[in-house]
């Protein structure tokens, strides 16, 4: 009984009413906007100078790099131009020890080489003959590098690291531009490849699920829950208040906003605290931020567990794990618990215990012990998705497209373990969503979480072809300017914009070029 009584007390601090999701709304959208006026502040709501959505007709063969929490990918994506892509990627573990390590160029230099393995074993051919090319520029690999840790973007290729987080730690590398760390690395190695694009995961998120989605998709959201969380979504330049330092196009009207909801509330003006919460705060490397990161993705909910059941177990009114026939089941065992939290909540009881044997050496435990650790594990998790529910509400509320008779579907793509393998996870977000005044349970079924998986490596992959596109427009630009630069008198000195310029250069037949030039730039192709 006094184990079924504590069950339900812990449980209950995992609790979130409908009213509480409405208040979080409000705050979500107060912070938000807070977060689009100035710098420096809880959401940091980071313009990405990607200005449009493709529209599946890409085409060409282009590389990405994903560095996540957890693994660093290489891949090559073939977009064929007709919505669909083939990937081709190498994924290995980061080290522990270069998640902490002393230099920048450390961590760097590894992900250069994973580069140099992969290119040899993918594409030896293209790799051999480029460079071989003595007009190596022209030949070269355009990679787009998706980097998922909040970033100051400075432009389509330049970004300084803010902060670390999900376990990473190296003080060396704040505040440096995380491009130009990448490309010394790859000089290094004499690599035909250029870093032409940096890119959030979330970016990269909504961009593949835009292309598979196809002309008409509209995607709205690009959403990771996985070892962390965060959205990318469209918004109006005009909401953007503060400053976008350097060049960008501004002809959609539009910019994707990198939100890092991982920070939504870091002043825990709203967010639950339990006891468990906070100590696990203070044991991470970035105590005080990505808070709302900390109760709700993939690396911290397993330990949120771990940290409920082992008091359980240290409480010796209580029975948990402490039956006359699982009496090796002290606490001791208790240490690591993620996976098991997981599977408790897939499998039924039977199963459960067979789990808490295999992956926690708790061997016998009793029916009561394993619908305890569900009851957590569940409570945790419900909590998870219900606090993921509420940037997800905010964002569609503003984006005013539940109002637009033209858009019967909210396309919102999800990818990360989370998202991909939690049982009902997503379930769950639409039950809270249906809970959110402005949204109700008509509005919920119009919003789709779609999972766009490979995200971040397809998404990074169309960044470095818009960028590849720019950097050839921008030299046909420059040529024909060195052109017009020759015309003696000062009657050119005026075209210093891209449409005078334009205009120049009907002067002196060189239209064509700077036409396509133009007229890419406006259809992102
Ligand atoms: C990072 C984000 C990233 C997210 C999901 C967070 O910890 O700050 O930039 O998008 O994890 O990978």
């Amino acid at each position: 009984m006094a184990l079924e009584a504590e069950t339900k007390r812990i449980v209950s601090l995992f609790e979130l009413s409908d009213d509480w999701l409405n208040k979080a709304v409000r705050e979500y959208h107060s912070q938000a906007d807070e977060g689009l006026r100035s710098e420096g502040t809880s959401l940091s709501q980071i313009p990405t100078y990607v200005t449009a959505l493709p529209n599946g007709k890409e085409k060409g063969v282009y590389l990405a790099v994903d560095l996540g929490g957890t693994n660093f990918r290489v891949c090559s994506v073939r977009l064929n131009g007709d919505s669909t892509f083939k990937l081709t990627y190498n994924k290995v573990a980061v080290p522990k020890e270069l998640m902490t390590a002393e230099k920048a160029e450390h961590l760097f230099g590894f992900l250069a080489k994973q580069i140099e393995i992969f290119m040899h074993e993918h594409h030896k051919d293209e790799f051999e003959s480029i460079r071989s090319q003595t007009n190596k520029d022209e030949e070269i690999f355009h990679l787009g590098f998706t980097f998922s840790y909040p970033v100051k973007q400075l432009a389509i290729n330049k970004g300084t690291l803010i902060r670390w987080t999900k376990g990473f730690d190296i003080p060396d590398a704040i505040g440096k531009d995380v491009c130009v760390l990448l490309q010394t690395e790859l000089d290094k190695l004499h690599l035909p490849v250029r870093v032409a694009a940096l890119v959030n995961d979330t970016v990269g998120t909504l961009l593949a699920r835009s292309y598979t989605a196809g002309e008409g998709g509209h995607t709205l959201l690009g959403a990771i829950f996985g070892t962390g969380t965060n959205g990318a979504y469209i918004e109006k330049l005009s909401n953007i208040k503060k400053p976008i330092e350097g060049e960008y196009d501004d002809s959609t009207g539009e910019m994707i906003i990198n939100t890092e909801w991982g920070s939504f509330d870091n002043q825990l003006n709203i967010l639950p605290s339990t006891t468990w919460d906070s100590e696990i705060d203070k044991e991470t490397v970035n105590p005080g931020y990505h808070v709302f990161e900390k109760r709700v993705s993939g690396m911290f909910l397993g330990e949120i567990v771990r940290r409920a059941v082992l008091d359980m177990t240290k409480n010796d009114q209580l029975s948990l794990f402490k039956d006359a026939n699982s009496s090796s089941n002290d606490w001791h065992s208790t240490t690591d618990i993620g996976p098991a939290v997981w599977s408790a909540e897939a499998v039924g009881p039977g199963q459960r215990r067979h789990e808490l044997e295999g992956t926690l050496d708790i061997y016998s435990s009793s029916l009561e012990d394993a619908q305890a650790f569900k009851a957590i594990a569940g409570a945790v998790g419900r909590r998870a998705a219900r606090l993921a529910a509420v940037p997800i509400a905010a964002i569609v509320l503003q984006s005013g497209r539940l109002s637009d008779a033209n858009s019967s579907i909210i396309d919102i793509g999800v990818d990360g373990s989370l998202a991909e393998y939690y049982p009902s996870f997503r379930e769950m977000i639409y039950e809270a969503l249906a809970a959110v005044d402005g949204i109700g349970p008509e509005g919920a079924k119009r919003i789709r979480l779609g999972i766009a998986k490979d995200g971040s490596g397809v998404g990074a992959a169309l960044i470095a072809l818009v960028a590849a596109r720019m950097e050839k427009n921008r030299s046909v630009a420059n040529a024909a300017k060195r052109k017009l630069d020759q015309v003696p008198g000062g009657f050119l000195d005026s075209f210093t914009n891209p449409q005078q310029l334009a205009l120049g250069v009907t002067v002196l037949g060189a239209l064509t070029a700077v036409g396509l030039w133009w007229a890419r730039r406006r259809n992102f192709v």
